[in-house]
Formats: structure tokens, C-alpha cells, sequence
């Protein structure tokens, strides 16, 4: 009998459900909130409403598209955090009663473990190689930068993290400088494909070491244009593309450089990365090339599985699920990391 796990996410502004059968994924539904580009950031009023309102239609596609009754659930696993408070609770509220009504084990989720437990998800068309403990995981997301020691499914050790700014923040408020939409990592992606990246050069913070640092590039680049706009009020305009690709190479450049020295100073070499940054091309191709390089045997997440989703949950949910690993129905969402 395969062990079929609902997972649910709603840590920040996606509403996902996902079903999965031992370690195979039966189905996975998004429901993005539109509601915050025009804010220009997720505004966590309106995300914890939008979650109410989306929460059983996504949970009803996720059962239906995997042909699953709810009857045949084994468990429910949710997020418990970090995330925003007002997000986890809709999420955490409706898998505990989920679960009591159906007489079944819950089980809490950290939302970054889940991000790199993303790479032992497999599905029927591509049953794939997965990562060997211990390896080493970049998480790079919206709220996170992260170096991760993976010795197992449970045993994560972080050995480096951002001191302020996360390198999805870099990317949202340097794009928020330049005029371009929220969120802002996908647009300089869009943009740095036509742009030239030797073009202008910013500087790196030099943090000691396997921390990282972004708010000192925003701050560069926030000053960098506000001087060339008083020359020429069209500066960004002109030269978005080329912005756009230097400032991604930078970031780029200030991840890997810390990766490497990870790897050095770890001996590791088997290595991932996880979160919505690790959805940028740029950053994916120059992790391929460092793979010839260095010798690195590389993972790199499936598109759907880098942003925000529920099969991330229902993997991690899996793993804990063989181990007995069940929440209790009082457990609190947490907001920040607990790991
Ligand atoms: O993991 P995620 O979906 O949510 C969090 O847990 O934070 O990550 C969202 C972040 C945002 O900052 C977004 O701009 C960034 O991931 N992102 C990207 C790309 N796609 C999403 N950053 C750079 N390039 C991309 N293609
Ligand atoms: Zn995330």
C-alpha cells in the first residue's frame, strides 16, 4: 500500500495543494494572488483572505487531478513556517481540521527544508537521479539565503545565511528602484537575457565567512541611478537590459562565490539549490558551467518546484511520515526559520 500524503502550503501569498504516493507526485495546484503586483509587494491582510477564499477550491483540484478520495489519504502535511503569520494560520487551521475529521496523522512542515526536500520528488515520466547526503543546498528565496548542510531527509545544518537582505529581496527591490513590476526577480530575468552584463559593475559587500550581504547593492545601485538620472532622466529606460544583466551577474556572482567556499572548506561537491531565485537562468547556467569546472555533480530543481508549492510539502511530509514524525493538533505556526 503506497502512502498518500495532501500537502498544503500557504506561507506566503500562493495557495498550493499537492497530492503524492510514496515519493511520486500524483498532482500539484497553484493558486497564485494577483491582488498584490499592484501593491507592489505582498500586503499579508489581503494574502490570509485571499488563502480563505482559495484554500478548498485548490485542495478539491489537488484531490481531483490525482484521482485521489479523500478517504485514501494516509496523511495531511502543511506548512507550520516561517512564513507570514496570518498566511500559516489559514493553512495550519484547515489541515488540523482536515485531519482530526478524517481521523488521520498531520504532519508540520518547514517551509525551507521542503524547498530543498523538492529534489526527491519524483514523477511518473521522469523518475530522475536525486542528490547523495551529505550535500550541500543554496536556498535562495523571496525571505531567505541560505547555505545548507542536507545529511538526511531531517538533518539539516545551515553553515552560512544573509545578514540582511535576502537575494529574492535583492532582486524585488533593485527592480522596484528601476520602475519594473513585483515580483521583481522574473522581470530582471526577462530583461538580462538581451542585456550585457560586463556593461556596469556594483560592488560586493566583503563579509567574513560563508555569510552573505545584499543590502549594500541595493543601496549601491539606489545611488548609482539616482546620479545618472540627474545626467540623463532616460538613463533606465535606455538601458535596462544591460542594467538588468549586470545587476543579476552580480548577485550571482556574491552566491557562487560563498557556494565555492563552502564546497572547499566542506570537502562537499555533491550540490543544489532550492527557492524561487533558483528559478533564474543565469544563476542555473552558471551553476552548469561551474559543474565542468569544479567537478561538481549539480541539482538543479525542476521549474515548478523552485517557486512557491505544495509538492515540496508532500515530499517532506512523506519522509516524516515513515518516520513516525506526526504534529500534535496544538502546534503553533512559527514565524521564523526553526531549524
Ligand atoms: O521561494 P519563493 O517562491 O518564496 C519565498 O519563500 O520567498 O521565492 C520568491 C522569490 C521572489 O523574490 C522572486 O523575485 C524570486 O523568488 N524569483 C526569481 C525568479 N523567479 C522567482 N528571482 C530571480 N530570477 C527568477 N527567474
Ligand atoms: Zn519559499
Amino acid at each position: 500500500m503506497p502512502v498518500i500524503i495532501l500537502g498544503i502550503e500557504s506561507s506566503c501569498d500562493d495557495t498550493a495543494a499537492a497530492v503524492i504516493s510514496d515519493d511520486i507526485l500524483l498532482s500539484n495546484v497553484i493558486a497564485s494572488q494577483e491582488i498584490h503586483a499592484s501593491f507592489g509587494g505582498v500586503v499579508p491582510e489581503l494574502a490570509s483572505r485571499a488563502h480563505q477564499q482559495n484554500i478548498i477550491p485548490v485542495i478539491h483540484a489537488a484531490l481531483q487531478k490525482a484521482n485521489i478520495v479523500k478517504n485514501q489519504l494516509s496523511a495531511v502535511a502543511y506548512t507550520r513556517g516561517p512564513g507570514l503569520l496570518g498566511s500559516l494560520l489559514v493553512g495550519a487551521s484547515f489541515s488540523k481540521a482536515f485531519a482530526m475529521g478524517l481521523g488521520i496523522p498531520l504532519i508540520e512542515v518547514d517551509h525551507l527544508q521542503a524547498h530543498i526536500l523538492a529534489h526527491f520528488i519524483r514523477n511518473s515520466e521522469k523518475p530522475g537521479t536525486v542528490p547523495a547526503f551529505p550535500f550541500l543546498c543554496l536556498t535562495v528565496s523571496g525571505g531567505h539565503t541560505q547555505i545548507v548542510i542536507v545529511r538526511d531527509h531531517s538533518k539539516m545544518h545551515i553553515i552560512g545565511q544573509t545578514i540582511d537582505d535576502a537575494a529574492g529581496e535583492a532582486f524585488d527591490k533593485t527592480a522596484k528602484i528601476m520602475g519594473l513590476p513585483y515580483p521583481g526577480g522574473p522581470e530582471i530575468d526577462k530583461l538580462a537575457a538581451t542585456g550585457d552584463p560586463s556593461r556596469f559593475s556594483f560592488a560586493k559587500p566583503i563579509i567574513p565567512g560563508l555569510d552573505f550581504s545584499f543590502s549594500g547593492l541595493k543601496t549601491s545601485i539606489l545611488y548609482f541611478l539616482r546620479d545618472e538620472l540627474k545626467k540623463n532622466g532616460n538613463f533606465i529606460e535606455m538601458n535596462k537590459a544591460d542594467l538588468c544583466a549586470s545587476i543579476q551577474k552580480t548577485i550571482i556572482e556574491i552566491l557562487l562565490s560563498k557556494l565555492q567556499k563552502a564546497a572547499l572548506e566542506t570537502g562537499i561537491r555533491e550540490i543544489a539549490i532550492a527557492g524561487g531565485v533558483s528559478a533564474n537562468s543565469g544563476l542555473r547556467a552558471r551553476l552548469e558551467a561551474l559543474k565542468h569546472e569544479l567537478g561538481w555533480k549539480v541539482f538543479i530543481p525542476a521549474l515548478d518546484y523552485t517557486t512557491d508549492n505544495a509538492a515540496m510539502i508532500a515530499i517532506t511530509g512523506y519522509y516524516k511520515y515513515l518516520k513516525k514524525d506526526f504534529a500534535s493538533l496544538t502546534d503553533t505556526p512559527y514565524a521564523r526559520s526553526n531549524f
